[in-house]
Order: structure tokens, then sequence, then C-alpha cells
């Protein structure tokens, strides 16, 4: 498969083929997903929730972002990997958001990077971008917002909110975003934004006509149990697979099955004997 930057995810959106992306945060995932023929891969905050634990996105840093980024972009040959902006490295200011952007391109490798946010980010945008660095927008559902959201609700169903997110998506448009991530909105305002933008709409939570579409992998392989969102497909239970390996594991070990002779190493006998024998 060919490798995929930000000049063909545009070209996708023009020749009207979907762009699939996932998300992942370490190696060996990176390299199944890689190994798949995906598109993009997004090491998104959600790493905080799916990976760390946390109730949101809030805690995670830019340190926590670096490490999972650097493993990813390891594992990933193909695919675009996009690294996320986590909360507070770029609402600051233009200038931090321009420091932190470099970092994930620097140091963790990344093809792009992505931020939350539409008009409010305009100026981080521009300058990311005049900085030579891809950026993905991320409008809609943004959850380093969840605060002022009260909570994780789909977005634009009124006809204000609908507008201002349309304008968000003109504005990032505008300001040189490659893509856009439309999340947890009515799927006739996707269609709207998708047929009015240039660049590719990459969807979750937004339905089907969205130009590519992202999901997080512990929610398709039923890894994360903690909640399931109404948009999330279950593609296998992994979860399942993994809970009876386990159980099997502790089973096998407490009954001494494992490890056998074909799990275990070998050595000459007339060596140990002659351990024995002089009583070492
Ligand atoms: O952090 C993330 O995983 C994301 C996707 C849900 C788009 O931002």
């Amino acid at each position: 498969m060919a490798k995929n930057n930000v000049s063909t995810f545009v070209s996708a959106k023009h020749n009207n083929e979907k762009i699939t992306m996932l998300t992942a945060y370490d190696y060996s995932m990176a390299k199944l997903m890689d190994e798949s023929g995906i598109n993009g891969i997004l090491v998104g905050d959600s790493l905080g929730m799916v990976c760390l634990g946390y109730k949101d996105t809030l805690s995670v840093t830019m340190e926590d972002m670096l490490h999972h980024i650097k493993a990813v972009t390891r594992g990933a040959k193909d695919a675009l990997v996009v690294g996320d902006m986590p909360f507070m490295s770029y609402q600051t200011s233009v200038y931090d958001a321009v420091k932190n952007a470099g970092r994930i391109i620097q140091e963790g490798l990344a093809g792009a990077v992505k931020l939350e946010g539409g008009v409010s980010v305009y100026e981080q945008v521009k300058a990311i971008v005049k900085a030579q660095i891809p950026v993905m927008g991320h409008i809609g559902l943004t959850p380093q917002s969840v605060n002022v959201f009260g909570g994780f609700k789909v977005q634009g169903k009124d006809e204000s909110k609908a507008k201002n997110i349309i304008e968000d998506a003109k504005r990032l448009e505008e300001a040189g975003a490659f893509s856009i991530v439309l999340e947890g909105i009515p799927y006739k305002l996707a269609k709207i934004i998708t047929e009015t933008v240039s660049v590719p709409t990459i969807g979750i939570g937004a339905g089907k006509y969205c130009d590519g579409q992202i999901l997080v992998y512990q929610d398709m392989l039923g890894l994360f149990s903690d909640f399931k969102p109404k948009f999330v497909k279950s593609y296998g239970n992994a979860g399942e697979v993994i809970r009876k390996a386990f159980k099997d594991y502790i089973a096998e070990v407490k009954e001494g099955i494992f490890p056998d002779e074909e799990y275990s190493f070998k050595m000459d006998d007339s060596i140990i004997d002659k351990c024995i024998k002089e009583g070492v």
C-alpha cells in the first residue's frame, strides 16, 4: 500500500474515496492497523480515558502524548500518524501552540497534529500551518470542552449552534487545516459541512456523509466498558477473548499444566549430574 500523507487525504476527498482512521497508543497496535491498510492513525488524547483511566481527557499532558506518539510512529509505516494536542498545550497562546505542535513533529515524528476548536483557535491553526506543520481540526463535541458542554453531549442540534459549527469548519479551512474531525453532531449537519469545505471531514458520531471515519479502537473491539457511545459499532469482542485467555492461563498455572516441556529449556543430563555430584 502507498504511504499516506496529507495530500493523499485531500485527493481521497476529490476522488470520492472514503478515508479510514483509528486511534492507537502503542507500537504493537499501530503495527496491526498499519498492516491492515488503515489510512491514518490518530494518537488521540482519548489516551487519558482508555489507557490511563482518567474520567476525561483534561489531565493528559504533552509528555503523556509524546510518549505514546513515539511508540505509534515506530509501528506505523504507511499510515499517516496524527498527534493530538492535549488540553492547555495550544489554548494559552499562539506561541505555545506552535512550540508544542513542533514537539509532536520533531520528537514524536508524527506527520500532522490535531487540535480542538474552530473560530477560537483560528490564529493558532494559522501559525502552526505557517510553521509547515499540517493541522487536522476537530469541531462539534470537542471533549476538552466537556465542562463547558456539561457532559459528553451531541452538539449542533439547534440553529445557532449548528451555524456556529459550520462557521468553525469554514474558519479552519481558511486557516489552512488539511482535514477536520466532526465529532458528535447530527448527520445532516455533517453532510452540509462536508459539502461546504474543500478539505476532508473525518466523522466520529457524525454519520455516513463524512469523507472518512474514525473510531477509538478500544470502543470498536469491546476493550473499554466504562461507557459505550451510541455511534460505536462493535467489530469484535476482544475483551471476551482476552478475559478467557487470562482465565485459562491462571487455571493452567495453578494446576501445574503450564509451563510443560514444550515451553521449557533443556540441558545435557551429564552436566546437571556433575553439578549434583559436586554438590553445587
Ligand atoms: O482523542 C481522540 O481519540 C479523538 C477522536 C475521538 C477523534 O479526538
